[in-house]
């Protein structure tokens, strides 16, 4: 079994490089996944996320010798997830790389008509590669399409000299206006000159220098957990599976957007080229205070039905009010019989939160950990 402080300091084995791919908003840290699975399950235990992020609990799960499912409606996430538990090999991602590489050309005139956004964020070079890769990357349904991808995805845009872009954040896409104002300030005007494929060549080396991880039995659907549940429930069923250990984080209720956050990795994935909040089910902000409480309830009680009697429910949330009171009541609700545990997560004043490093100064009202066992 392997040593989770290997995989927690440092990058000497595969475990610890692929625990870490792909930067996502709202993430867990490494170390609170690796403890919450150590704590609360044991190898061959079934574990469940059903909003699984960029599937920290999943691979933290998979690592130490457990089932783990998670379900992911971001192809962002999803593709991080299910690219860190079966990256493919490296050697055909190479040689997709160079493939796609070749065909950039082809893009020369395409490049022109971009927006002054991305005329200013990447340099010719790299936008007629990403056309090219936006345009022939199967990432859906071929794996070695999506970890080619997911590995661009990850250098999409981040602080100028360690991505493709332009100066930007990395774990969040600006708005298209505001970084061309931003750039014009700052005098950024022109993007940095990058070879795409010698750049994404050393990122596949070092990704890969160590191997790829060994995980027992572990996926991650990419779908809506309220629909995708009860598939899974009826199979689990059908198998005579039953999970010990639900451990997730859902949204919290209006904080944040995960698809208009992601917009430019989106737009990569085939999607518009805008930041603009996604009007579909889910993809939003989550504003609507009944929505929110009808997808938590959903998606809480369709996972009820797949937990064993004495399994562990193990929740991440806000500490905001409404968001706080509907997960705990929820949970109550389809744990009836479960001791129940809050743990206030207090940020304390030097936290670097995600939005804090950006240059919101607010203090933010922190999270809590709701922990139902039964004994
Ligand atoms: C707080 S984040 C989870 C982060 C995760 N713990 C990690 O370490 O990356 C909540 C996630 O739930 C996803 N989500 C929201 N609604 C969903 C739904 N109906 N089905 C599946 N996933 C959903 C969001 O896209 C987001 O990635």
């Amino acid at each position: 079994m392997i040593e989770t402080q290997k995989i927690l300091k440092g990058f000497t084995i595969a475990e610890a490089r692929w625990a870490r791919f792909g930067p996502y908003y709202a993430m867990f840290p490494l170390e609170f996944a690796f403890d919450v699975v150590e704590k609360f399950s044991k190898e061959g235990d079934y574990i469940l996320d059903p909003f699984a992020g960029r599937c920290s609990s999943i691979f933290a799960g998979g690592v130490l010798g457990r089932n783990s499912l998670g379900i992911e409606i971001n192809p962002v996430g999803w593709l991080y997830g299910s690219v860190k538990l079966e990256p493919a090999d490296k050697e055909e991602v190479t040689d997709r790389l160079l493939e796609i590489y070749g065909k950039r050309n082809y893009y020369s005139r395409a490049v022109e008509r971009m927006p002054e956004f991305f005329r200013i964020c990447y340099c010719d070079e790299v936008l007629k590669f990403l056309l090219a890769a936006r345009t022939h990357l199967d990432w859906k349904k071929n794996n070695v399409d999506a970890t080619l991808i997911s590995i661009i995805l990850i250098y999409l845009h981040a602080k100028l000299g360690e991505g493709l872009s332009n100066q930007m954040r990395m774990t969040k896409s600006m708005g298209m206006n505001y970084s061309v104002k931003w750039w014009k300030k700052n005098k950024m005007k022109t993007p940095p000159e990058i070879n795409p494929c010698d750049f994404i060549l050393k990122k596949i080396d070092w990704r890969y220098e160590k191997g790829k991880p060994t995980i027992t039995e572990s996926a991650v659907v990419f779908g809506d957990s309220a629909n995708e549940l009860k598939t899974i429930s009826e199979r689990a069923i059908k198998n005579d599976i039953k999970f010990s250990l639900l451990f997730t984080s859902p949204p919290y209720c209006s904080i944040t957007d995960y698809h208009a956050d992601q917009w430019l990795r989106l737009w990569l994935l085939g999607g518009e080229a805008n930041g603009n909040s996604l009007k579909e089910k889910y993809k939003g902000r989550f504003i609507n205070k009944q929505e929110y409480h009808d997808l938590l309830d959903n998606v809480f009680g369709l996972c009820s039905k797949v937990m064993k009697r004495k399994s562990t429910v193990y929740v991440r949330t806000d500490k905001r009010e409404f968001t706080f009171n509907t997960t705990l009541d929820i949970l109550k609700k389809y744990f009836p019989k479960h001791n129940v545990q809050v743990i206030d997560k207090p940020l304390k004043k030097d936290t670097k939160t995600q939005t804090k490093l950006y240059g919101d100064k607010s203090m933010k009202p922190g999270e809590v950990d709701i922990i139902l066992t039964r004994e």
